[in-house]
């Protein structure tokens, strides 16, 4: 195993997922939390989780014992000390995490590995607040992270080649798919995945179709298991709100529907309704647009070098559960309509359209 001892801070909904995940393939974790409490309640995530599995007959009640017992908990930071690799899953807050890294850098080995599970501060921004950010990386999980097999491997831009590849590798190991990507808002995934989501928000707003309308559309349009408005509501839309946010540095197109910009930080759900048919008229610009919120930032995505197509066809499939992989769709409609459905995310915003369009046809090689 490339690593074997594995801290991770934060015993909330990624960190105790991450530890459910790696003590299930045979590695030794210790989770450290703040408190006491949300120890037991990571814990006690990881027990219902194997339990689950030993009631539908995946794992030995054995094999679910041995797995409960790689994960040891603790409130100090000391206790991290003998560890290869230390994963932080604390709140999604910069200055809360660069605090944590100096409280725990005393307690490094030379030999160390830290990473960061941020889904939206700068992997490199965060490198400086340890000791060594050569030895410093992105460990982005998906939720539900004891099962999404995704994982982007985010390089830093001080992090040792050496080190990202034994990251990648340790992540294979674990039985996880690695993603590698660039330190860019949004990593390779949630660039695209999100402002498609954003993109069904202001369809909703703009009065084109019912939420329903929507999610029908795309799941025949995309392949998606389960429409925009239902992964909203599961992701909850403050969330969602937060992400869209956090992906207004790439421009015009990325900023948020009206509907999350006005609701914010609220706790609400959208409303889904009966399934109406629609015409097929309005459908043909429910899936364009859906499309084009999905098509644009990938291929931008792929001009900054951010992911490849495959990887990120990957993951559209494996933790987004595209059943049309993106890229491959686009060198299936052919670059004259991909040009057609590009353009409606790029002239109403002002972007240019992406040199990559040049591409489609043979984005999949
Ligand atoms: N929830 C998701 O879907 C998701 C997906 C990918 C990445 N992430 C990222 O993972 C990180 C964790 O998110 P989460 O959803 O698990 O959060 P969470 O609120 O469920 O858990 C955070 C945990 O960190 C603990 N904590 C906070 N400050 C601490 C400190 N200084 N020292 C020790 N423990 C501390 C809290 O007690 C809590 O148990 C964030 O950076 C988030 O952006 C979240």
């Amino acid at each position: 195993m490339t690593f074997s001892m594995v801290g991770i801070i934060g015993a909330g909904t990624m960190g105790s997922g991450i530890a459910t995940s790696l003590a299930q393939q045979g590695v030794s974790v210790c989770m450290v939390d703040a408190s006491d409490e949300a120890l037991a309640r990571g814990v006690g995530a990881a027990k219902k989780f194997y339990d689950r599995a030993v009631e539908k007959g995946k794992l030995s009640a054995d094999d679910a014992a041995a797995m409960l017992g790689r994960i040891s908990t603790d409130t100090d930071l000391a206790s991290l000390g003998g560890c290869d690799l230390i994963i932080e899953a604390i709140f999604e807050e910069q200055s809360v995490k660069e605090e944590l890294f100096g409280r725990l850098n005393p307690h490094l080995k030379p030999e160390t590995v830290v990473a960061t599970n941020t889904s939206a501060l700068r992997v490199s921004d965060l490198a400086e607040a340890v000791d060594d950010p050569t030895r410093f990386l992105g460990l982005h999980y998906f939720n539900p992270a004891a099962i999404n097999p995704i994982v982007e491997v985010v390089k830093g831009a001080k992090t040792d080649a050496a080190l990202y590849d034994k990251a990648m590798q340790f992540c294979r190991d674990t039985k996880k798919t690695p993603i590698a990507c660039k330190d860019a808002f949004g990593f390779a995934i949630n660039r695209f995945f999100v402002p498609y989501a954003n993109e069904a928000v202001r369809l909703l707003d703009e009065g084109v179709a019912t939420t329903a309308q929507i999610d029908r559309v795309a799941r025949d349009a995309l392949g998606v298991a389960a429409g925009p408005f239902v992964v909203i509501n599961l992701v909850k839309p403050k969330i969602m709100f937060h992400a869209q946010r956090n992906l207004g540095p790439h421009g015009a197109f990325y900023s948020l529907a009206e509907t999350l910009a006005e609701r914010g930080d609220t706790d609400y759900s959208f409303e889904i309704g009966e399934d109406a048919e629609g015409d097929a008229g309005a459908d043909q610009v429910i899936a364009d647009r859906l499309m084009a919120g999905t098509f644009f930032p990938i291929l931008q995505e792929l001009d900054e070098g951010v992911a490849s197509a495959a990887d990120i066809d990957l993951g559209a499939a494996l933790a987004l559960r595209f059943g049309k992989e993106p890229c491959a769709l686009m060198d299936s409609l052919g670059r004259e309509e991909v040009t057609r459905i590009v353009a409606l995310a790029t002239e109403p915003y002002g972007h240019a359209l992406p040199e990559s369009l040049a591409k489609v046809g043979s984005l999949r090689g």
